[in-house]
């Protein structure tokens, strides 16, 4: 695609938000359903623990506890994305012509990432739970990623974490037994965010010509590195230890679980898919991916 190409496709993408868009704001997105109370976070074959001796020993109001405050965690990792993606993006546009097509859909993408978030935290308090505290090395990893980082490596981690958003958030927005708030919020984030992925790739390809063999190397090992963490920020040792589960238990539970290993690696295949098409896998970088389970 030449550029003029890429700026065709931008024009559609914005003219594609105008048409359908939602406002999250609005407290009908949050009202409880009758029969919600016995309803999970989310859908309960995404919980880490899912299937596991210590799943099967639960009773079913203690599986839908975990998987309410499960959920909580992965949307505070969707929260934490998405506002680390606009400080990196936004920085380096801070200069660009607003008049160029990929600035105005950034400029909308950035509008959209910011309902996310209080649409999040929203869905989070609607359903009972409540925010938890991330690991030190991950927050460190998000001052890199606002301050560093460059172009395809940011739109690269982006991805990343739309992607498995995308294929996790398609299941609860169709699971009957996932709680209202959180099923029409998973279908809002997934419709706006087919646009936000279609973006990312276009400008990663964009990015990608004439790009020398050395920085396609460093880039391609650190959207490794970020894929890798934000897949393990979605598992926090204190939501388990706030519902009284013992940390070396859940761990070595959800170590051994065949099933978790399976839907990340579902949940990271359309992204894999797309970096070996566009030559962003490497010996390295293939070594993280089957390190963090997700090839
Ligand atoms: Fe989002
Ligand atoms: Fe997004």
């Amino acid at each position: 695609m030449g550029a003029s190409e890429s700026d065709a496709l931008f024009d559609a993408l914005l003219e594609s938000a105008q048409r359908l868009s939602f406002d999250s704001r609005s407290p009908r997105v949050y009202e409880p359903e009758p029969g919600d109370d016995e309803r999970h976070g989310m859908t309960p074959q995404w919980s880490p623990l899912f299937g596991t001796p210590m799943w099967d020993a639960m009773s079913e109001s203690e599986r839908v506890r975990l998987t309410r405050s499960e959920v909580a965690q992965f949307l505070g990792v969707g929260i934490w994305l998405e506002v680390g993606l606009q400080v990196a993006l936004l920085r380096a546009s801070h200069s660009a012509n607003p008049a160029r097509p990929d600035v105005k859909f950034l400029f909308n993408e950035c509008a959209d990432e910011n309902l996310h978030s209080l649409m999040f935290a929203s869905a989070i308090e609607s359903i009972g739970s409540h925010f938890y505290p991330r690991d030190r090395m991950l927050d460190f990893f998000g001052w890199v990623f606002r301050h560093i980082i460059w172009d395809e490596v940011a739109y690269g981690i982006v991805l990343a974490g739309e992607e498995m958003f995308d294929v996790m958030q398609r299941d609860w927005m169709s699971s009957d037994d996932v709680a209202a708030p959180i099923r029409r919020t998973a279908y809002i984030h997934v419709i706006e965010e087919s646009r936000h992925m279609t973006y990312a790739r276009q400008k990663i390809r964009d990015r990608l010509i004439g790009l020398s063999r050395f920085r396609r190397m460093v880039s391609t090992l650190l959207i490794a590195v970020g894929m890798h963490l934000i897949a393990k920020s979605l598992i926090n040792r204190r939501v388990y230890e706030d519902l009284g589960l013992e940390w070396d238990v859940v761990r070595s539970n959800i170590d051994e679980n065949e099933h978790h290993r399976m839907t990340f690696r579902n949940a990271a295949e359309p992204f894999i898919d797309f970096l070996s098409k566009e030559g962003l896998l490497n010996g390295g970088a293939r070594w993280i991916y089957r390190k963090s389970n997700l090839l």
